[in-house]
């Protein structure tokens, strides 16, 4: 793995986001309850940008599309393509369901960093 100096880490105070590319790849950048996640910024459902997507309380991020939700934590899939209903199950058909891509991150020297 290879550590990529994204940004400054005053950059994401609590709440901000940042979308980044990152070797050709749009990476979501997110600070949350102190934590900074980095996880694919489009939805692994249809491709929707995941940027304004609602944080549950227990740290899932829900796509604004079609309410797919992902763990920020693992990308695990909590909900795929929920809403609307019949919309949204001809749609999950269609594509099948798949984890949201994480990136670990750390931070050293006020510098955020992605491993890839
Ligand atoms: S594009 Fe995100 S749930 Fe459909």
């Amino acid at each position: 793995m290879k550590w990529l100096d994204i940004l400054d880490e005053s950059r994401l105070p609590e709440g901000v986001r940042e979308v980044v590319e990152v070797e050709g790849a749009p990476i979501l950048l997110i600070r949350y309850q102190g934590q900074i996640y980095a996880v694919a910024a489009r939805c692994p459902h249809l491709g929707a940008s995941l940027k304004n997507g609602r944080i549950t309380d227990d740290g899932f991020l829900v796509c604004p599309r079609h309410r797919s939700a992902f763990s920020l934590q693992t990308g695990e899939v909590a909900e795929w393509s929920p809403w609307p209903p019949g919309v949204g199950r001809v749609l999950g058909a269609l594509r099948r369901e798949h984890a949201l891509p994480v990136y670990p991150v750390r931070t050293e020297n006020g510098r955020v960093r992605i491993g890839i």
